[in-house]
Formats: C-alpha cells, sequence, structure tokens
C-alpha cells in the first residue's frame, strides 16, 4: 500500500508522518517512510546536484532531475516493496510536482502528466493525505518553531513573504485543485486542527480505505 502526504511548507506532513508511522508499527506492520529526491545512490547524487546552491538550474531542468531521481526511486526501492506487500510512506510525491512546478511556476500541466506517467511507471498512491492550511499561517508556524518573534514588520518575516507569498498561495490553489480532480484518493484535513485529532483523523480514513 502506497500512502502520500501532501501540503505546503510547514503544514505539519512530518509531524502526521511520524505518528503515523508509530502508529503502524505499533500495530506490527511493516513500513517504509521515504522522502524525496533521494533514496538510492543515483537519486542520492541528484539530491546533491538540486541542493548544492551554486547550481543554477532552470525550471524544467530542476523538473527533469526530480523525474530522474524519483524515476530510480520507484524501479528500485517503491516497486518491490509494494510487490513485497508493504506499506510505503511518501512525504511528498507527485502532487508536489503538479502543485509547484505546474501551478506554483507555471509548466504545462499536460506536460507535467506525461512526464509524471514515465518517472512513476503510472505508480499511484492508494491514499492521500493533504494538509490544508493558508500560506500565511504555514509561514508563521514555521517561524515560531525557530523562535523569531511573531511580529510582522519584522524584515525577515516580510522579506519571506514578499518573496513567496504568492507563490504559495497559487500552490495551495493547485493542491485544491488536485483535490477536486482525485475521485476520492486525496482526503483534506485541516492543518489547524492539533497534531492529535488530524492523526485521529487518518487512522479513521485509513481504516475506512482498507476495508474497500
Ligand atoms: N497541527 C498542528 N498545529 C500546530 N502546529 C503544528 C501542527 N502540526 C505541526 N506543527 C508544527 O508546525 C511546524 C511545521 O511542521 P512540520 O515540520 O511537520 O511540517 P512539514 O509539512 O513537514 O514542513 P516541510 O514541508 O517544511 O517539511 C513544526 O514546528 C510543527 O511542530
Ligand atoms: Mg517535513
Amino acid at each position: 500500500m502506497l500512502i502520500t502526504f501532501e501540503g505546503i511548507d510547514g503544514a505539519g506532513k512530518s509531524t502526521q508522518i511520524k505518528k503515523l508511522v508509530s502508529y503502524l508499527a505499533d500495530s506490527g506492520r511493516e513500513v517504509l517512510t521515504l522522502r524525496e529526491p533521494g533514496g538510492t545512490e543515483v537519486a542520492e547524487k541528484i539530491r546533491l546536484i538540486l541542493l548544492e546552491s551554486r547550481h543554477e538550474i532552470s525550471p524544467v531542468g530542476e523538473l527533469l532531475l526530480f523525474s530522474a531521481s524519483r524515476a530510480e526511486l520507484i524501479h528500485e526501492v517503491i516497486k518491490p516493496a509494494l510487490a513485497e506487500n508493504k506499506i510505503v510512506i511518501l512525504d511528498r510525491f507527485f502532487d508536489s510536482t503538479t502543485a509547484y512546478q505546474g501551478y506554483g511556476r507555471g509548466i504545462d500541466l499536460e506536460l507535467l502528466r506525461s512526464i509524471i506517467a514515465i518517472s512513476t511507471c503510472g505508480i499511484t498512491p492508494d491514499i492521500t493525505f493533504y494538509l490544508d492550511i493558508k500560506p500565511e499561517e504555514a509561514l508563521s508556524r514555521k517561524f515560531s518553531a525557530k523562535s523569531i518573534p511573531l511580529a510582522f514588520d519584522s524584515s525577515e518575516l516580510d522579506r519571506m513573504e514578499r518573496s513567496g507569498l504568492q507563490f504559495y498561495q497559487n500552490v495551495r490553489q493547485g493542491y485544491l485543485n488536485i483535490l477536486k480532480e482525485s475521485n476520492g484518493r486525496m482526503f483534506c484535513l485541516n492543518a489547524l486542527e492539533k497534531p492529535e485529532e488530524i492523526h485521529r483523523r487518518i487512522i479513521a480514513l485509513l481504516h475506512e480505505r482498507l476495508q474497500t
């Protein structure tokens, strides 16, 4: 079973994945948790190229590098794990590509669909949990975690907001469009609820899905 988590930066994906992994481990299920890019020798090398800041990479180049890394991970790790009936949890998958590179950066959505189909070998999550939050709220959550005072006239917060707010609003709208078109694959969770409450809903949805 393939479970994916989606949502803008700071929505609470890592927090929920940690809770779900410990819940599944406690119930004796073998779980594999993965994060892109990386996870194989080649994919880790691609990760270094993507993360090293001295490289200037074009949006399309970035998309293809991410997709190459994804293809390696699918081929070497995810496909074999699913064949062994393991539960695979992914912190972001192709919905992030559609939301960020498509709705965020403006790359043609049809083109993205073809690239995604090639890089994933057509593998689709069984269930996707989308944590919905306004970019302003996600940003302030990240800042407060780093103990930066939450004064909205702080120059650092302004800079972040100015550079990113419209982009993140487009990404969030992208996620909401993907949700509408997901044919019941994707579930929307209010990321402002308490972590425990969100976790409870995730478990309930997962049990429902396992019975169908
Ligand atoms: N439901 C919640 N309510 C309030 N704060 C939360 C909630 N979930 C997570 N947080 C806090 O918000 C911050 C971001 O959470 P987290 O790292 O899980 O988000 P993320 O979606 O994984 O972000 P990124 O995309 O940057 O990895 C953390 O400080 C976390 O403790
Ligand atoms: Mg995270």
